[in-house]
């Protein structure tokens, strides 16, 4: 079964997300695909209620790389567990450039959501400057490397690696099938060469970039894909769901 996860980042209110999940629910059966809503921190209450036996799970898009109570501001993996989440995502690229977050904090902030038993939605990907100097496959190793450092093999059950070009990111462009193809199989063997080769199969590994409707059912078909993480195009519920119909 395929993974779709929507991460809204910075968008929605509560009462948008509840006029949101009340137009997906009745679109959405059960058991076709495996689908995430990572909402924002402000609407994981209000969501986990919402989504209350639907089968449809629940993510936070980021997690403090702290465990005690001196961060300001910040929202713990307690807390996001406690709000009914079981996904998070690390490593997002906009957190990347944004916020500063490098390889160190990302492996803090993935033990720490294991260590509240949150499934880790890993992002990694290379910016167009290294895309166009032939870096990406360096990139991604030194991406993942960092990011899994000092984990157990067992302990990838709970990562799903979601591979988001940064040049594709909200851009309308995406790569092209056999690019896509070689890079999966790049990532596939980085976790193979540093756990195992059964490791290196049983990863789950997404698609994210400027997804959409028209492009979808050509990611889904990719062997290797296990899913996608969509942003703009989960925005609008009726067309979240068309692609989620297409999807399965
Ligand atoms: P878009 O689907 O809007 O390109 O965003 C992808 C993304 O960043 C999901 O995490």
């Amino acid at each position: 079964m395929k993974k779709i996860i929507a991460n809204f980042k910075m968008n929605k209110t509560n009462s948008e997300i509840k006029e949101y999940i009340m137009k997906l629910l009745p679109k959405f059966e059960q058991g076709k695909v495996d689908l995430v809503l990572c909402v924002p921190f402000t609407a994981l209450t209000i969501s986990k209620f919402l989504l209350a036996d639907s089968g449809i799970n629940l993510g936070a898009q980021n997690i403090c790389d702290e465990d005690d109570g001196k961060s300001t501001g910040e929202i713990s993996g307690t807390m996001i567990k406690n709000c009914g989440a079981d996904y998070v995502i690390v490593g997002h690229s906009e957190r990347r450039v944004k916020f500063k977050e490098n390889g160190r904090i990302i492996n803090k902030k993935i033990k720490l959501a294991l260590k509240n038993r949150l499934k880790v939605v890993l992002c990694i990907g290379e910016s167009l400057a290294e895309k166009n100097t032939l870096k990406t496959n360096e990139v991604l190793k030194a991406q993942l490397e960092e990011a899994l450092k000092g984990l157990y093999e067992n302990e990838l059950d709970n990562i799903i690696i979601a591979y988001e070009p940064v040049w594709a990111i909200g851009t309308g462009k995406t790569p092209l099938v056999k690019e896509l193809e070689n890079t999966i199989k790049v990532i596939r063997k980085v976790v193979t060469d540093d756990f195992s080769p059964k490791a290196g199969e049983k990863i789950e590994i997404l698609y994210g970039g400027s997804v959409d409707l028209k492009n979808c059912g050509t990611f889904c078909k990719i062997k290797n894909i296990n899913g996608m993480l969509i942003g703009g195009a989960s925005l609008d519920a009726d067309n979240f769901s068309q692609i989620i119909k297409n999807i399965k």
